[in-house]
């Protein structure tokens, strides 16, 4: 069944049919969801949906945008939750210099900060990184030498070089509905660049509905669209793709 590594159904976009479209996923092919928190108010969700559903797991953590309503309080918060038994990564976590909601400086600190408990949990992280290639790969070199976890790139969204130094460090690329735009060809040379054994499916739903949904809110229902773009972009088929990214998820994150 098809891995779902990153969707946010503590998002308000969920709000009118959250429980049914939940209820429906494992029934419709999505065997597991890690639901990714973002923002400080969405940790206790995200918690209560992992303690809701047996099939949803949790990653802890605060996205660079939102970093700005962190404090000591919330990293001692986001280290304590990273040990509930269903918590299997920190984040999303990382730099976004797209938005450039907060500061390059404060987006880094608490990038480190939210690392350095990934590093102490032992847990795998999940990176978010927007026009911010250089200075994110900068801090994962500095942080790799202090002997890191696995983890994985987010909604990977550099060139081919990039990648290659993130593979190169045993790190995975998360590939999610940009794989089906027309426009999404620097995305198309990765996919058929990295390994499979080092990609996991997503969504991020609510957001980047892949086509034929392009547009409209997503969510984990699209996946096949994006396993059957990577199939074609592979020379594979499509059930390969399903087990191949399930079983490395499921490596991942311990599962
Ligand atoms: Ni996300």
């Amino acid at each position: 069944m098809i891995f779902e590594s990153h969707a946010h159904y503590d998002d308000e976009a969920f709000d009118g049919d959250r429980e049914e479209l939940l209820g429906s996923l494992r029934e419709r092919g999505i065997g597991t969801v890690v639901n990714v928190c973002a923002a400080v108010d969405g940790l206790d969700d995200t918690v209560r949906l992992m303690e809701q559903y047996p099939f949803v797991y949790g990653a802890i953590g605060v996205h660079p945008d939102e970093v700005g309503s962190m404090d000591a309080q919330v990293l001692e918060k986001i280290q304590t939750l990273s040990r509930h038994p269903k918590a299997v990564a920190i984040g999303e976590i990382g730099l976004d210099y797209h938005w450039d909601t907060e500061s390059h400086d404060t987006q880094k600190k608490w990038f480190c900060a939210q690392m350095e408990i990934a590093r102490q949990e032992k847990k795998p992280f999940i990176i978010h990184s927007r026009d911010a290639a250089e200075d994110t790969l900068r801090t994962m070199k500095e942080l790799r030498a202090g002997d890191m976890y696995g983890g994985v790139i987010h909604c990977f969204s550099y060139s081919v070089e990039i990648a290659r130094e993130y593979l190169d460090m045993g790190l995975y690329l998360g590939i999610g509905g940009v794989l089906t735009f027309p426009n999404g060809k620097k995305l198309k040379e990765v996919a058929a660049y990295a390994p499979l054994e080092q990609i996991l499916l997503e969504t991020d739903s609510p957001y980047l509905s892949p086509v034929p949904n392009r547009g409209k809110r997503n969510s984990s229902l699209n996946l096949p669209y994006i396993a059957k773009e990577l199939a074609n972009i592979k020379g594979i088929t499509y059930d390969q793709v399903v087990d191949i990214t399930e079983n490395n998820a499921r490596k991942l994150f311990g599962l």
